[in-house]
């Protein structure tokens, strides 16, 4: 069987999660093609001493030049801050190796622009890391859109949130800063997730208002004092797409501070004669809608069916964030080596560069109080 050999540069708290899911890779049922990681590059020592549990790391290195020099690597994931992404994306596909890169694919518009640009030229296998959508849940939610069941689509919302900034007294770290994490603040660390599966299904925001919020502006910077958090902890955007030639409205909600929230990935979609939605609050219920006179929820109990790749899990019990960052690994594997077919694939780098001209124009749109057109064909100078 054919070996995919990985390398992941940044060995954080996504880096681990994604070395634990190559590391049961041997879960998927018949998958045809085999992964082994091995090399991790990270600046923290004390980080890479965590992957040296794993038998088929070869490298560990806090030299990121010594990973890509190794002729044996074709993939690298790559899980650094945002303000890394480009020179570290560029680099890696510069050094002839493919790239799973992660959201939001650049730190901005310009950053996201150059790096699909480069991954074109290059001719390099390119997606980007959003995973929630690979349960069965949204699964069938698309299923259920694609049925026509629904009807004429009326309405469109989809969020994620969380609350990792609810705690006043948690310390600063790179996400609750522009210079690290971006301009764009939440709606690069949560935007792609929710804008996955609306771009997949053909749904481009045409036009946003956007509301942004800094809640907590300031946090213990872990030596006794205050550091200055200048990052949007919430981002809601009322945008407008065309679906089936009608405007319809579509919410947008990406909030890191949404009490009551852990990690909340939602999706509902609303029609003339139906409606689906799905949260991950509640894994394992699909809801789906019916007018026949009365009006009808109806909750389905999923298990782990319908995942897009079959594990040896049994069907009846409930998938999780592990079991969702695995699929999405596979989806990468499975389009890269051709065997994708009709299944869910990850984000490609046009869905992240769309995504980075929505955020693009909700900071704008928030900026001036504006209601403002995204324009997918601008170039930043
Ligand atoms: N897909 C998801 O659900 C998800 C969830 C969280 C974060 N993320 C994304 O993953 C990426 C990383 O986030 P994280 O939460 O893993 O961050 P993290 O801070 O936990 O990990 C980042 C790691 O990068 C290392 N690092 C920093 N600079 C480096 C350099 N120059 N060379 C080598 N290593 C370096 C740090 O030491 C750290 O271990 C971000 O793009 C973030 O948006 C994705």
């Amino acid at each position: 069987m054919k070996t995919l050999n990985i390398g992941i540069i940044g060995g954080g708290l996504m880096g681990k999660e994604a070395a634990s899911a190559f590391g049961r890779w041997f879960a998927l049922n018949d998958f045809p093609v085999n992964v082994a990681l091995k090399a991790v590059c990270d600046l923290n020592e004390q980080v890479l001493a965590w992957y040296k549990n794993i038998p088929t790391v070869e490298l560990l290195t806090t030299d990121y030049k010594e990973l890509l020099g190794r002729a044996d690597i074709d993939v690298v994931y790559v899980a650094l801050p945002h303000n890394l992404h480009k020179e570290f994306y560029l680099e890696v596909l510069e050094a002839g190796k493919d790239l799973l890169a992660e959201k939001p694919f650049g730190i901005g518009l310009e950053a996201a622009l150059a790096i699909r640009d480069k991954a074109e030229e290059l001719g390099r296998f390119v997606r980007c890391s959003s995973e929630m959508p690979f349960l069965p849940g949204p699964q069938r939610v698309i299923e259920e859109v694609k049925s026509g069941r629904i009807g004429e689509i009326i309405e469109v919302k989809a969020g994620f949130l969380h609350s990792s900034d609810i705690d006043p007294t948690k310390p600063i770290n790179w996400k609750r800063q522009v210079k690290f994490c971006g301009e764009i603040g939440v709606m690069g660390d949560l935007g792609m997730h929710v804008l996955h599966v609306p771009l997949r299904l053909g749904w481009k925001p045409e036009l946003v208002y956007a509301n942004l919020q800094k809640i907590v502006t300031e946090r213990p910077d872990g030596k006794g004092g205050m550091a200055v958090c200048d990052t949007w902890n919430n981002a809601t955007l009322n945008t407008q797409v065309t679906i089936d030639g009608k405007q319809i409205p579509m919410l947008l909600e990406m909030k890191r501070i949404a009490p009551g929230e852990t990690n909340t990935w939602y999706i509902e979609i609303f029609g003339t004669k139906g409606g689906v939605k799905y949260s991950t609050k509640d894994t394992k219920t699909l809801w789906t809608f019916k007018f026949e006179g009365e009006q009808f929820w109806q909750r389905t109990d999923l298990g782990f069916k319908g995942v897009p790749f079959p594990t040896i899990t049994g069907g009846i019990f409930e998938p999780g964030f592990a079991d969702c960052f695995m699929q999405m690994l596979a989806g990468y594997v499975a389009e890269r080596e051709g065997f994708l077919n009709n299944r869910f694939g990850c984000v490609t780098p046009d869905e992240a560069v769309d995504s980075h001209y929505v955020f693009a124009a909700a900071l704008k749109s928030f900026a001036n109080t504006s209601v403002e057109k995204v324009d997918y064909q601008y170039q930043p100078a």
